[in-house]
């Protein structure tokens, strides 16, 4: 399969809904690789795989490190990388490095970043020297602590109106996407009519122009864990556990012989 660009992936807009997932290791990569169109490298890996309360711990060489890892069963799909907590804020020269890192290191073919006006210039910057940029607005998890929790976002009419601005102003500046997490429905619809970029929802209703799943949660394999976005395929973390128990008990019963 002809791997999937940039092009391809902005001309979706509007015409064909697109399917991104998160993955975290070559292996996770493969099993989704070219059934996505995107593989999203996210720093969602603080929770998911270093077992982290937040996004905050993850730094940019552990970034990398993943996204390398990705980037080698990732083949078909296209590869977007997470800037992690303060790899970017600091000033749009240390966001140049950090990304510049992700793409000539890890290997991934656009970073996303978190935040709306106060991200202006950086995205500016980026797509300048040619990075692509995913905007990711709403339930931003590295402000997590700003907000007080992981809870919905925009609620209210003026809380809608900024979403919707900032939404415009990190297209104006150069965001091919814009992630819009856990926000009203009605507001995420109504950025998907207004911007020009690709919208890719988790959270928030049927009515942008893709969707983004956490592979944990897409193959349910935290039995003590499912988000209320998750959409739950599958109960494989237990599934697991009962293949476990198995196992045990064969190894304790002398039932199994592994030659
Ligand atoms: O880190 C992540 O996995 C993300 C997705 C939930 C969009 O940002």
């Amino acid at each position: 399969m002809k791997p999937i660009n940039i092009t391809k992936l902005t001309g979706k807009k509007g015409t064909e809904r697109q399917v991104w997932a998160t993955a975290y290791d070559a292996w996770m990569a493969s099993i989704i690789d070219g059934l996505v169109d995107v593989i999203l490298v996210g720093d969602s890996l603080g929770m998911m795989v270093q077992g982290q309360d937040t996004t905050l711990p993850v730094t940019l060489d552990e970034m990398i490190y993943h996204t390398k890892m990705v980037a080698r069963g990732c083949k078909s799909s296209f590869l977007v990388a997470d800037m992690p907590f303060m790899s970017y804020q600091v000033s749009t020269s240390v966001a140049l490095e950090s990304a510049g890192r992700l793409l000539k290191e890890g290997g991934a073919k656009a970073v996303k970043l978190e935040g709306g006006f106060s991200q202006v210039e950086t995205i500016k910057a980026l797509t300048q020297v040619g990075i692509p940029v995913v905007g990711h607005l709403g339930m931003t998890p590295q402000s997590v602590h700003a907000f007080g929790g992981f809870g919905k976002q925009a609620k209210t009419e003026n809380g809608q109106k900024h979403l919707l601005e900032e939404a415009l102003a990190i297209t104006e500046a150069g965001c091919f996407a814009v992630v819009l997490e856990n926000v009203p429905h009605d507001i995420a619809r109504d950025i998907t009519q207004a911007i020009g970029a690709v919208t890719i929802g988790i959270g928030a209703g049927g009515d942008t122009d893709g969707q983004v799943q956490v592979f944990h949660d897409l193959f349910g394999l935290d039995p003590n864990f499912s988000p209320k976005h998750a959409v739950v395929y599958s109960q494989m973390g237990t599934e697991m556990q009962e293949i476990t128990k198995r196992f045990a008990q064969d190894v304790r019963e002398k039932k199994l012989v592994s030659n």
